[in-house]
C-alpha cells in the first residue's frame, strides 16, 4: 500500500510538470495558456511554434504517464493500483500543482499511461486518432473519438483495466467541453502550424 501511495504522489507531481508551458518558456514563446485554444498541449504548441516543438511536448507528456505506470508494473502492483497511479498522472497534467492548477486535457498523458498495458491497445488508439485526424483535421475530435472508443478496445483486449479507462475517458471528454461546443458551431480550428494559417 505504501508503494502505491508513493507512486500516486510521484505520478501526480510528474504529471504536474507542464512541458508545454516549460518548453515555451525556454524557447521564449508566449504561454500556451494565453494563445490559440489556451491549452498547454502539443496541438496548441503546434499553433504557436512548429512541429519539432510540438513533438517535444508530445513526447514529454506521453512519458510522464508511461514512467509511473511502468514503474508500478515493474514492482508488480495490482490493476487497481495501476489504475489509481494512471489517474493521478492525468490529474496532475489537468490540474498541475506547479502551474496554478491550470493544465491541459491529458490526451498525450492518457496515451502514455495506457502504453504499458499493451502494444495492441496502443496501436489501436494511435490508428483511431490518426484516422480521424487525417480525415477531419480536428485534433480535438480525433481525441474525443479515440477516448470514447478506448474503453471498448480495453474491454476487448485487457478487460481488467476497463473501469479505470472509463474514468479516464470521462475526465478527458469533460476537458474537451469547449472543443465540443466549437465543433458543433463549426468554429473549431483545424490542425495547423502558424505558417499554414
Ligand atoms: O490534446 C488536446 C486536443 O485534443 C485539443 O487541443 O488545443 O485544440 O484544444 P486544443
Amino acid at each position: 500500500l505504501l508503494l502505491t501511495v508513493v507512486l500516486i504522489i510521484f505520478a501526480y507531481l510528474l504529471g504536474s510538470i507542464s512541458s508545454a508551458i516549460l518548453i515555451c518558456r525556454i524557447l521564449n514563446l508566449p504561454d500556451p495558456r494565453t494563445q490559440g485554444s489556451n491549452n498547454p498541449g502539443a496541438t496548441n504548441v503546434l499553433r504557436i511554434s512548429n512541429k519539432r516543438t510540438a513533438i517535444a511536448v508530445l513526447t514529454f507528456d506521453v512519458l510522464k504517464g508511461t514512467i509511473p505506470v511502468w514503474g508500478a508494473y515493474f514492482f508488480g502492483l495490482e490493476p487497481i493500483s495501476l489504475g489509481l497511479i494512471a489517474l493521478a498522472a492525468c490529474l496532475g497534467h489537468m490540474y498541475p500543482i506547479f502551474f496554478q492548477f491550470k493544465g491541459g486535457k491529458a490526451v498525450a498523458t492518457a496515451f502514455g499511461v495506457l502504453l504499458p498495458i499493451g502494444l495492441d491497445l496502443a496501436g489501436l488508439l494511435i490508428f483511431t486518432w490518426y484516422f480521424v485526424a487525417k480525415i477531419t483535421r480536428y485534433s480535438s475530435l480525433a481525441a474525443i473519438v479515440t477516448v470514447s472508443l478506448a474503453p471498448v478496445y480495453t474491454w476487448l483486449l485487457k478487460p481488467l483495466y476497463t473501469y479505470p479507462v472509463i474514468m479516464l475517458s470521462v475526465l478527458i471528454i469533460l476537458r474537451h467541453r469547449a472543443n465540443l461546443w466549437r465543433l458543433i458551431r463549426g468554429i473549431e480550428p483545424k490542425i495547423s502550424t502558424k505558417k499554414s494559417i
